[in-house]
């Protein structure tokens, strides 16, 4: 029988998510289904709930519900549990099981398919919320020489801080506080360009040689894009590797099969 997975988001409509699982899906020979599910603000719990009725055996979950989805699982993975955010949902029998593979996607792209060491760098890490949250302790682990979260509200920085301050070198900055500072790294974890913006960042921040990453993948010349290319990122990333490489590492966690991601790369850049 076809097993049934789903992306839960709002919105969702700019999802890759079904045509990638889908093309690993026909890769590996797996016999699944997988479809995107818009839940209402309110209703992302009685999404889960039906989806699971529907005989539905895992998800993903997108902005905004990974920390919701964190707070209504009965048992969390290591990263997860880190992260105090889900990406990944797995169903089995009465367990809805939480991970987090944005982490692994992010890293695992930044230093294999980009090559760029982190190790050593200053980072900036933009914004608060799931997404933000899922990488930071991976990006600790890589030791940069300091990683600086700087997010629009600013109370949810310090409470980011405050959360992962043993893990390693990491500290708040408001976003006009940034002038003058500047980064080998910048990632943008913000869900701004799905609004068509930016955060509202200071001239000068990227160093010679820098990366610029959006983390929220969206093809075309986004604000972010246009701001880091005027600045003189050298490296400029729309996020199109973190999102398959989470994908395979989600497909992996419900499936025991890590598909390889360079013809689905392929796939959607032709698309
Ligand atoms: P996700 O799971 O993708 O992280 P989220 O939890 O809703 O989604 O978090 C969205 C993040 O994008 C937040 O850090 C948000 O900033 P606020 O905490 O100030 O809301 C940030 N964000 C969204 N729109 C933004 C914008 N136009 N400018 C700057 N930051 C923005």
């Amino acid at each position: 029988m076809t097993d049934k997975y789903c992306v839960f988001g709002n919105p969702i409509g700019h999802s890759k998510s079904p045509v990638i699982h889908a093309a690993f899906a026909r890769q590996t020979g797996e016999d699944i289904e997988y479809k995107a599910i818009l839940a209402s603000l309110e209703g992302f719990a009685d999404a889960v709930d039906a989806f699971i009725a529907a005989g539905g055996r895992g998800a993903n979950v997108t902005v905004p519900f990974k920390q919701e989805a964190f707070q209504l699982v009965t048992r969390l993975t290591a990263r997860a549990e880190l992260a105090g955010a889900a990406n990944t949902l797995l169903f089995d029998g009465d367990e809805v099981i939480g991970d987090n593979t944005d982490g692994v996607g992010l890293i695992r792209d930044i230093t294999v398919n980009l090559a760029q060491p982190i190790t050593g760098k200053r980072v900036l890490l933009l914004g608060a919320g799931g997404a933000a949250r899922g990488v930071i302790g991976p990006l600790l682990d890589e030791r940069p020489s300091a990683l600086v979260i700087s997010n629009r509200t600013e109370s949810k920085t310090h409470v980011l801080v405050d959360h992962f301050t043993h893990l390693g070198p990491v500290s708040g900055c408001d976003l006009p506080d940034l002038a003058g500072k500047t980064f080998d790294i910048v990632i943008n974890a913000t869900s701004a360009s799905l609004h068509g913006t930016m955060p509202a960042l200071p001239e000068g921040i990227f160093a010679p040689g820098s990366l610029a990453y959006k983390m929220m993948y969206g093809l075309g010349d986004t604000p972010y894009r246009i701001f880091a290319r005027e600045q003189g990122a050298a490296v400029i990333s729309e996020g199109l590797g973190m999102l398959l490489e989470q994908a395979a590492e989600s497909f992996y966690v419900w499936r025991g099969v890590r598909p390889g991601i360079a013809p689905v790369m392929e796939l959607l850049q032709k698309a």
